[in-house]
């Protein structure tokens, strides 16, 4: 894959969001192994492996091999990375294969990169045409067009709803299973005009944003994913390890969030216990008591960064 896409501008590929603060949290000891669990362009990891001394190392997990690619480009021959094309759900076995054990830290940076978003033949976007693919990784799993034939109108409303927050999910379903009798739609432009067709004016932006959304996050199972990532990644860290977690809309950050409060807890007594008997003791400290969001200098250079959130936590 990517062979006869631009991957070799690694620089434009991503512009990594919140830098300075991931680092902050995430690098408490110059000489541990790291797992960037969204390797992306590389920002991310040219940051940690600066931030570590000789001893240090980083393993860098992404489903899309053209993001291994561009980080290969970026990062160049430093001998303390090493990259794994893999679903970041797999994290503890993608750690056990490496050799590793005593993980000091593990970065998130949830979403799609900037180079998916831009390349339409990916198709993630509403604003080229290209084929309804919208997947990680070109080579595994059914793409969007897919999904589009295959799910009854109500599967479809629900997609739309759950994953998009979409008011008139009901309706562009509908308009979805009216289309394919005719031929399939197997095109990003086909879908908006579908969308267009059932939300007019200038709601019909939202409408796109939300659907393309939506349907990415079907495609890719990317709830399901996260879930399974923050359990993992918690299983993998040493004892005062650190997990930071960046998350670009309400559906992860609730997950994120969720998880943070289950960890950080104390007493798991019923409420109507007076006295704690559980003896249950907290398995994380949360490091950032308000959720960390980018400056506004920041957002002017990069708009990607307008709806991050950064959070991080230490095991105990
Ligand atoms: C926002 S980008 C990360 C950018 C990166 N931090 C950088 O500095 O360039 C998110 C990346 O995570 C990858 N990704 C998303 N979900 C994934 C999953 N479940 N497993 C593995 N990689 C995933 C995407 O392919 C994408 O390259």
């Amino acid at each position: 894959m990517g062979g006869h896409r631009d991957i070799s501008a690694a620089d434009r590929f991503h512009v990594p969001v919140l830098v300075r603060e991931a680092i902050e949290y995430l690098v408490a000891d110059r000489r541990g192994v790291y797992v960037d669990a969204t390797l992306g362009g590389g920002g991310h990891t040219r940051a940690i492996l600066d931030a570590l001394d000789a001893g240090g190392r980083v393993i860098g997990i992404d489903m899309d091999p053209d993001a291994i690619a561009a980080a290969r480009i970026k990062l160049g021959d430093d001998q303390r990375w090493v990259p794994v094309q893999a679903r970041f759900s797999h994290i503890k076995e993608v750690v056990k294969e490496s050799g590793y054990k005593e993980i000091a830290g593990v970065l998130a940076d949830f979403g799609v990169s900037s180079y998916q978003i831009d390349h339409p033949e990916r198709g993630f976007s509403y604003m080229a045409d290209g084929p309804l693919d919208m997947r990680m990784n070109p080579n595994a799993g059914a793409p969007a067009s897919e999904l589009l034939q295959k799910l009854d109108e109500a599967e479809l409303a629900s997609i739309f709803h759950r994953y998009g927050e979409e008011r008139m999910a009901r309706k562009i379903a509908r308009a979805i299973v009216t289309k394919r009798k005719s031929r399939p739609i197997q095109r990003t432009r086909e879908l908006a005009e579908i969308v267009e067709s059932v939300v007019s004016g200038k709601h019909a932006v939202k409408s796109l944003a939300r659907i393309f959304q939506a349907l990415r996050i079907a495609v890719n199972e990317e709830l399901q994913e996260i879930e399974t990532f923050l359990n993992a990644a918690f299983q993998v860290l040493k004892p005062g390890g650190r997990l930071v977690v960046i998350s670009y809309h309400s559906l992860e950050d609730r997950l994120v969030k969720r998880f943070f409060r289950e960890k950080a807890r104390g007493c798991i007594c019923p409420p109507e216990v007076l006295k704690c008997t559980c003896g249950h003791q907290p398995e994380v400290q949360i490091l950032t008591k308000k959720v960390v969001r980018a400056s506004e200098n920041e957002i002017q250079n990069n708009p990607r960064a307008r709806s991050a959130k950064l959070r991080a936590f230490e095991k105990v």
